[in-house]
């Protein structure tokens, strides 16, 4: 698993208070990026039928969970639930660049590159790949066991 910098969590945490200000901004910014791919869009679509719910938690989780990064052994029940939710809708580990990839650009739109620096977004992208190899690793062994 891909571990997390003591500089990059250090970054993090200055960061997340302006970052997740602009939480819906952000989500919004990284939806429309994430849906220009149509078979992305796709799995979301149905989840959100079936959910009755919109899927913007996912990124707001994301932001909310990068913040928590040096504490992510209190996640426990929380990536059951999201290891639940994304064997249901099909996630796999091919998935999590598309969100990487709309999601740290996401940030820069909306906060600028003054605040989203290089160093700021890679210590971002440190946190997201971390979170990525925890539920990877939990949904292989979710999709093992189905099969
Ligand atoms: C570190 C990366 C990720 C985190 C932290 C994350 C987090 C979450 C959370 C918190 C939920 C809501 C679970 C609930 O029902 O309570 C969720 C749902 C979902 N996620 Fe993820 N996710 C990540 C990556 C991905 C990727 C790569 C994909 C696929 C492109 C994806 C697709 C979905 C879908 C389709 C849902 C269901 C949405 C709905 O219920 O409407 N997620 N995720």
């Amino acid at each position: 698993m891909r571990t997390v910098s003591p500089e990059a969590i250090a970054i993090v945490k200055a960061t997340a208070p302006v970052i997740e200000k602009q939480g819906l901004a952000i989500t919004t910014a990284m939806y429309a990026r994430l849906f220009e791919n149509a078979e992305i869009a796709k799995m979301f679509d149905q989840a959100a039928q079936q959910s009755g719910e919109q899927p913007r938690r996912l990124a707001a989780a994301i932001l909310a969970y990068a913040r928590n990064i040096d504490k992510l052994e209190n996640l426990g029940a929380a990536v059951e639930r999201m290891v639940h939710r994304h064997v249901e809708t099909g996630v796999k580990s091919e998935h999590y660049p598309y969100v990487a990839d709309a999601l740290l650009p996401a940030i820069r739109d909306v906060v600028g590159a003054d605040v989203a620096t290089d160093a700021v977004l890679a210590a971002w992208g440190e946190a997201y790949w971390m979170l990525a190899d925890i539920l990877i690793a939990a949904e292989a062994r979710a999709y093992a066991q189905a099969a």
